[in-house]
């Protein structure tokens, strides 16, 4: 399939430029959506021609919800109905673990709603629901390290830091997006993907603490409390570094059974613990910032 003509969405973020660099180490023509998702002109004119969309892009990380339902739920519909017009031949979708479009929590809400306007279309698609990815650019394990410089000489445990994690790393994810190219058994189907190690957030917070060398006392804090907080400190920011969607991920399990990697795309995912390296890297503290 590698001549196929390939648009991607949100390709410029965490997990679209790792997959930009893949489609490209794997000669795949596939360009990066330069448009915003509500801007229908503009993705009719970048749609034309092309047979598979990857979408990743979302507004996850800004924490309004308000932009969330405008680039996450609107802009997906905008990109079935001009999909639909481009008569694009396949859709893949990146979603997260326990979406549901009746959920509680406006994350794993408008990422129901987004998958619901897609299984509803009539285009040919494969969503991968993921858990919680790493590596170096993420919004998780960076955070968890970055804040604790701050919060010294604590780490906050929040919800008490019971809840399970099975994070995935993001090449590993990358590589089953690009091997769904090839996995015409995948579409119309849903794929719930982690990495093999399920481990408990007050044992994830310990490892990153080890692996940068900081002594901190974790501190189990409830959600009902550290939210208000957040909100308080956080919600003038434009790019927050901790947002209320990420508070969220504290209040569900984000796990998939373990052997799901090796069961669906036949290969088994990077250890967590062979690759927290780059939470080592200088600056880590100036990262929480970056736009
Ligand atoms: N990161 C995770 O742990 C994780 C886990 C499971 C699922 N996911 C899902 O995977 C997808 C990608 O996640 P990510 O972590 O790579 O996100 P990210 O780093 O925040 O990247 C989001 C991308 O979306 C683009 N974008 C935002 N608003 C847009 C708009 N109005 N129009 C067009 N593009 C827009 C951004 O471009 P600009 O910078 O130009 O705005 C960026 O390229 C998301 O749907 C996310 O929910 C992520």
């Amino acid at each position: 399939m590698a001549g196929e003509n390939i648009l991607v969405t949100g390709a410029t973020g965490f997990i679209g430029s790792s997959l930009m660099r893949l489609l490209a180490r794997q000669g795949y023509q596939a360009r990066a959506y330069s448009g915003r998702m509500n801007d229908p002109l503009r993705l009719r004119q970048e749609l034309e021609g092309i047979e598979i969309v990857y979408h990743l892009a979302s507004a996850e990380r800004r924490g309004r919800r308000r932009l969330l339902q405008h680039v996450d739920v609107e802009g997906a519909e905008r990109l079935v109905e001009e999909s639909r017009r481009a008569r694009v031949g396949q859709l893949i979708v990146v979603s997260r673990l326990n979406t549901d479009p009746n959920s509680h929590y406006p994350l794993l809400r408008a990422k129901g709603e987004m998958e619901r306007l897609i299984w509803r279309s009539e285009l040919s698609y494969t969503i991968v629901r993921s858990a919680t990815v790493f590596g170096l650019h993420d919004r998780f394990l960076n955070v968890i390290a970055g804040l604790s410089a701050w919060t010294w000489p604590f780490v906050v445990l929040p919800g008490g830091g019971k809840t399970p994690f099975q994070p995935l790393w993001v090449e590993d994810l990358a590589r089953c997006l690009v091997q769904i190219l090839d996995r015409p058994d995948l579409r119309g189907e849903i794929v719930e993907i982690a990495g093999e190690e399920r481990i408990r957030f007050a044992d994830l917070a310990q490892l990153i603490m080890r692996t940068v060398g900081m002594q901190r006392i974790p501190v189990p804090v409830d959600l009902r409390l550290l939210r208000p907080t957040n909100r308080l400190l956080m919600s003038w920011w434009p790019y927050p570094p901790v947002t209320p969607f990420f508070m969220d991920l504290f209040s569900q399990s984000d796990i998939a059974p373990v052997d799901s990697v090796l069961r669906t795309f036949g290969f088994r995912p990077n250890r967590l613990i062979d690759n927290l390296g780059y939470l080592r890297r200088p600056g880590l503290r100036r990262y929480l910032f970056r736009r």
